[in-house]
């Protein structure tokens, strides 16, 4: 699979099938899971594998009782005797940092075999130690229940680049690797186009025609529209923060209370199209900036 299709196949899982997971699977999941970078490559890390049927039912005692039913659960564990005596305090970050990075090898691992799980950090450590005998000098940091998902889970939502991405030096443009981390939809008709409560983040769309879709509570961060016919289309409660539309066809299209911060429109038909309730700041029509011209207009009426 490739790694652009992997990482969005990761979904956090918490009901599974009955259908076991071999040993060859959970041996690539740990192979996967001890390739992650560790401190000084000290591997900081120990790893429980749990399959036993009545030691994972005992898990509903002290963790979400839907982890207790997945075929095998890794207990993931800092082991950080050794690198503690050579950096001290300072190295305790150094440990949990280890662990983490395995456990997410550990579960791309798994979607790539058409597994899932879940990174769980709510549970009595203690209850679990006692189960499972686990020295005190291990820290038990995660449970990842693991098996085959029962059904498919959402993508969940992640904030908005801008919020959380901050460039030095770098200007809006999207670098090369983030165009190549692009979905690509290309030359399709979609009829009768309905989306709902989705994150399209990273999608361009290039000559599509869907006439008369809806998009409701959608967020179209950063998302491109390359000659695109939406005419009759609706939008509802939508983000297109730094969204880019480039010879689309709006004819006739109503927004209602979109964030179009950063929006830019280039080559659009806009005949009869309404804006209502629009955040509007930094949006351009064609290289003119909306908020400005409002201003302007405001002013000089
Ligand atoms: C540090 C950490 C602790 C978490 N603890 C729990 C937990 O105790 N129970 C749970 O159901 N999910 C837990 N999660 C999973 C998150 O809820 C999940 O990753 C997040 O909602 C995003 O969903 P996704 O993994 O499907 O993208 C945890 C994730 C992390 C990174």
């Amino acid at each position: 699979m490739e790694f652009s299709e992997l990482i969005y196949k990761r979904r956090s899982v918490r009901a599974f099938t009955d259908k076991p997971v071999t040993r060859e699977e959970i041996d690539r999941m740990l192979e996967a899971a001890t390739r992650a970078p560790s401190a000084c490559n000290m591997q900081s890390w120990h790893f429980y594998v749990v399959t036993d049927a009545a030691v994972r039912a005992r898990f509903a005692e002290f963790c979400a009782p839907w982890a207790a039913t997945a075929p095998v659960i890794f207990v993931i564990c800092t082991d950080g005797d050794a690198i503690m005596k050579r950096f001290g305090e300072r190295a305790r970050l150094f440990v949990h940092q280890d662990t983490a990075l395995a456990a997410e090898n550990l579960l791309l691992c798994a979607a790539d075999m058409g597994l899932n799980g879940c990174f769980m950090g709510a549970f009595d450590a203690d209850k679990c130690r006692s189960l499972l005998e686990i020295p005190e000098s291990r820290e038990i940091v995660a449970l990842i229940p693991v098996g085959e998902a029962q059904t498919e889970s959402p993508l969940r939502e992640r904030k908005p680049m801008s919020e959380v991405v901050t460039y030095i030096g770098e200007d809006d443009e999207p670098s090369n690797s983030e165009k190549d981390s692009r979905y690509l939809l290309r030359d399709t008709v979609i009829k009768h186009a309905r989306f709902e409560n989705i994150n399209m983040t990273g999608v361009e769309f290039d000559n599509i025609k869907m006439a008369d879709g809806s998009f409701n509570n959608v967020n179209m961060t950063g998302v491109r529209f390359s000659d695109i016919n939406m005419t009759g289309a609706s939008f509802g409660g939508m983000c297109m923060n730094k969204t880019k539309f480039g010879c689309v066809d709006i004819r006739e299209a109503s927004f209602e209370n979109p964030d179009l911060a950063g929006t830019s429109f280039k080559d659009c038909n806009f005949s009869n199209v309404t804006f209502e309730g629009c955040t509007v700041d930094g949006m351009t029509i064609d290289g003119v900036n909306i908020a400005e011209a409002i201003e302007f207009y405001k002013k000089n009426k």
